[in-house]
């Protein structure tokens, strides 16, 4: 192709690219965060959130952690738990898509917490509200089994 044509195609790239709304991006951590890590930000956002949650002034506050520690379990999800690492080679595969299953039904009750909220829907937030947090347990009984209480 010759030059006179590479251009213009070049500089219409360009201008494709630019018009493209700006995205929210999950930086790349160096040295990559454990489990826990993400799992800590859950819990102190889930604290604080239930402190917060009956109060209105505080809608976006609580919209803000609940998105939070919906990045904070996607994080999760895509890493693997010690019980699974150190499950015979046998069962590892069937525990992690176990995990990985359990991780998307936790996301899952979050947007229904955030769906809740966004709407004002009191009884809902109640509803959803007692899912989220039932969620520990049920997560801890099978991945966290050393820290279930
Ligand atoms: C409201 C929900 C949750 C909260 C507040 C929470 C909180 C925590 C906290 C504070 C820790 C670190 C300290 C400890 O070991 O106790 C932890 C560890 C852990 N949690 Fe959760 N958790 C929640 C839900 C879940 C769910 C749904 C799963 C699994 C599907 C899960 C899997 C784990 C695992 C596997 C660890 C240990 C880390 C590892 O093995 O690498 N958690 N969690």
């Amino acid at each position: 192709m010759r030059l006179s044509l590479i251009l213009p195609s070049l500089l219409l790239a360009a201008a494709a690219a630019a018009a493209l709304p700006a995205r929210p991006e999950i930086p790349p951590q160096d040295p990559p965060e454990a489990i826990e890590d993400h799992m800590l930000a859950i819990g102190r956002n889930l604290r604080r959130l239930r402190r917060e949650i009956s109060d209105p002034a505080k809608k976006e506050a609580v919209l803000d952690r609940l998105v939070t520690m919906q990045l904070a379990a996607t994080q999760a999800r895509a890493l693997v738990p010690h019980i699974v690492e150190e499950a015979p080679a046998a069962e590892r595969a069937a525990l992690l898509q176990e995990y990985r299953l359990m991780q998307i039904a936790f996301l899952r009750s979050m947007l229904d917490l955030e769906e809740a909220v966004v709407r004002g829907d009191q009884a809902a937030i109640e509803k959803k509200l007692a899912e989220v947090v039932a969620w520990q347990d049920k997560g801890h009984a099978k991945f966290n089994p050393e820290n279930h209480h």
